[in-house]
Order: C-alpha cells, then sequence, then structure tokens
C-alpha cells in the first residue's frame, strides 16, 4: 500500500513474487476508463522489467463477471499462447479483480494471479481474502474459488479519479473495520474526516493498510470460510444485503446499504443491552459525517420486502439469521437468537414502511 505504486509495478514483482522470473508475458485485464488513467505508466513499468504484455478490456458492471466474459478472456489467452507459467493482472475495481482472479484460478488449472485495486472498495475489501467468481443469473458470486494472488498492490492515488459517490460508499467498511476491531482506527477517522473526504494520499494510505490487515488477520484464521470466524466481517451486512435485495440491487450502492445496516445493527445491540446508546450515536454521527446515509428516506422501501431479502442470504444459518453485534467500538458478537419482531421494529425505525 502507498502512493505512486503503479509505476513500480515491474519492479515490486520482481521483488515479490519469484515465479515472475519465469513468465514471459503478463495480460492484464481492465476497463477502457481505468486504462485511460492508469494503463500506460503499468504497460511500461512492466515491459521495462521484461515482460511481453497484452491488455484485455472488459465492459463496465456486474455483467463484466459472467460466464460470457470469463470464456472470452479464456479464448484471448488460448490465442496468445498463454502458459501456465505467465500470468495475470487485474487493473481495476472488484469487478475486474474477482473475474480476473476466477480466470486465473482455472486457465490451465491455474496461473499465477496479481491483483491492483483501483476502488477504495477493491483496496480496503475485495483484494484481500482471496475470494474470487463470477455471477449466474439466478445470483451473484453463485461460482467461484478460493484463489489467493501472488501480490496486492494498492496505490492511493489511483483513489483520486474515483467519483464521490464511489469514493465515501466504501468508507462504510472502514467504519466497520473500526467497529469490529480497531478503536484507533474509529479515532483516526473521526478526527480526520475532512482530510479523508479530501482523499489526503497519505492518510488514505493509513486507512487502506489499517482495513486490509484487518481482513487479513481475520480471514487468515478462517482462510475459507469454514469456521464461522470471517463472519464478523458482515458486521452490518445482514440488513444491508436485505436493503440491496430489496431494492434489485439499485438505488443504493453496497457501501451506503451497509452504512444503514450498521446504523440497525447497532439500534438493535442497544435494546439487546450490549451496546451503550452513547456509542451508536457516535458511530452514526461519523457515518454522517463521512457522507453515508443513516436511514432508508426517500427509497419507500417496504419492512415487508426487507425481511425477505434478509433471509434469503446466502450467510443464513441453518434457517436462522445471524446479526453481528457490537458491545464496544472494536468488538462484536455474533447472536442468532435475535426475535423477529425486533428486527422488524429496527428497520422500521431506520424509515422501512408498513
Ligand atoms: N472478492 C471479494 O472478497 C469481494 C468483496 C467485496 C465485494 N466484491 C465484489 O466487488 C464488486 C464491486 O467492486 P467495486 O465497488 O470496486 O466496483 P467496480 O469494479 O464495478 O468499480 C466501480 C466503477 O469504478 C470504475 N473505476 C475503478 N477504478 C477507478 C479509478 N481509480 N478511477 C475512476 N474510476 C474507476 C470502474 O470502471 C467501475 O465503473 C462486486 O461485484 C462485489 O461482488 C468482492
Ligand atoms: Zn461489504
Amino acid at each position: 500500500v502507498g502512493e505512486k505504486l503503479i509505476p513500480k509495478t515491474g519492479s515490486l514483482l520482481r521483488r515479490f513474487v519469484p515465479e515472475s522470473g519465469k513468465a514471459g508475458k503478463i495480460m492484464v485485464v481492465t476497463q477502457k476508463r481505468i486504462a485511460r488513467y492508469y494503463g500506460k505508466p503499468l504497460l511500461s513499468s512492466l515491459q521495462k522489467a521484461g515482460f511481453r504484455v497484452s491488455s484485455h478490456f472488459l465492459p463496465e458492471g456486474e455483467k463484466a463477471k459472467s460466464q460470457q466474459e470469463l470464456f472470452r478472456l479464456y479464448r484471448t489467452l488460448l490465442a496468445l499462447d498463454f502458459e501456465r507459467r505467465d500470468m495475470l493482472l487485474a487493473l481495476g475495481g472488484g469487478v475486474t479483480g474477482d473475474l480476473t482472479g476466477f480466470a486465473a484460478a482455472t486457465y490451465l488449472r491455474g496461473i499465477a494471479f496479481i491483483n491492483i485495486g483501483t476502488t477504495l472498495l477493491a483496496q480496503v475489501d475485495s483484494s484481500i481474502g482471496g475470494k474470487t467468481g463470477i455471477n449466474l443469473e439466478e445470483g451473484k458470486n453463485l461460482v467461484g474459488a478460493f484463489y489467493p494472488p501472488k501480490l496486492v498492490i494498492s496505490d492511493t492515488r489511483s483513489l483520486r479519479t474515483l467519483t464521490g459517490r464511489d469514493f465515501n460508499a466504501s468508507l462504510a467498511e472502514v467504519v466497520k473495520y473500526g467497529i469490529i476491531r480497531d478503536p484507533q482506527l474509529f479515532r483516526l477517522l473521526e478526527s480526520q474526516a475532512a482530510r479523508i473526504l479530501a482523499r489526503d494520499p497519505k492518510l488514505l494510505a493509513e486507512i487502506v493498510t489499517d482495513s486490509a490487515r484487518i481482513k487479513a488477520l481475520v480471514v487468515s484464521h478462517d482462510e475459507r470460510e469454514t469456521k464461522g470466524e470471517r463472519m464478523i466481517l458482515n458486521y452490518g451486512h445482514t440488513f444491508g444485503h436485505g436493503f440491496e435485495q430489496a431494492l434489485g440491487y439499485k438505488h443504493l450502492r453496497h457501501g451506503e446499504a451497509v452504512s444503514i445496516g450498521m446504523v440497525c445493527a447497532a439500534r438493535l445491540a442497544v435494546k439487546l443491552e450490549l451496546f451503550s446508546a452513547a456509542e451508536a450515536e457516535r458511530q452514526n454521527r461519523l457515518l454522517e459525517k463521512l457522507g453515508l446515509p443513516i436511514s432508508l428516506s426517500g427509497l419507500k422501501l417496504a419492512t415487508h420486502k426487507i425481511l425477505c431479502g434478509m433471509t434469503r442470504d446466502k450467510k443464513k444459518h441453518a434457517g436462522r439469521l445471524c446479526f453481528v453485534l457490537p458491545v464496544k467500538i472494536g468488538k462484536v458478537v455474533i447472536r442468532e437468537d435475535v426475535p423477529g419482531g425486533l428486527v422488524r421494529k429496527m428497520i422500521e425505525e431506520v424509515g422501512g414502511e408498513s
């Protein structure tokens, strides 16, 4: 993690990925918009380090994570004679990383994968933890693999060209890390909100590093999500997925849904006498300060639809909804015994309509 790392990719690869010594070719998978900003410095750095480089462009949006795009990429690799020792490099957000990582996991039974996340979401979340995959018509992320990249590079300068809404939405995940694990990170966000919103690259490097460290720590205890330890990363997500599902994944960014979800989860924890009302208030004030929504107002969303969306959530455990609830800033517990009536009430309190 750092400033101006993209132009150093070639030497970083040589230094941190010993396999790169055997690789002749690298395929850079990206989107046109991203290549316009960062393509040239990346390609010339790779060429300078001695790689033969090609580029492959994905369309924008979730449709890039499709069977069609996956197979189109396989065919491009075959046409260019990519072999086992060659490498795939993703330059982009979570969409580009997920598709490229899955292609790398499966092409010729697996070739090396490098991930350069260029959205805040990618840097603090999707590029860490090894999950790759594509969507089916039946739902998101239904096919995939755990496939760790050989190297993850997060250049915080690249966050300058994101839209304000994309950038702000992903700050919800950073607040999440503060609540579940890191009171110091939480205080940093509180005291430096203005500089973070102004995208000060040094400060961004600090919050990206902290977030990546926390995610890496949690997933390293539960690499394949079998022990439930990864569950705490779902703080705010049980409600959040309900909002996203009920809205058909439109109108709210993922991070915005998580922000409102954290408001609900914190209130629920207060109701269950696990968390203090003052700390819940502190969280909500921070979310507001970072430009995140804390209610559903204006969305005209029915509570029963949200409840339906929540129970369809794949993280459901044997028919029971699982909630990650704060007990203090920096510590959470998991509860499966929350009465349905209380869940409904929390949604109504943030503006779910009857
Ligand atoms: N693998 C995981 O563990 C994991 C975790 C969370 C989310 N995800 C996945 O991540 C995806 C969402 O990722 P996302 O929010 O990064 O969306 P995204 O990849 O679609 O990127 C959002 C938009 O920003 C553009 N963009 C990217 N970098 C830019 C830059 N530096 N400057 C200007 N524009 C830029 C992209 O072209 C795109 O239009 C979802 O598919 C989700 O399922 C995966
Ligand atoms: Zn999330």
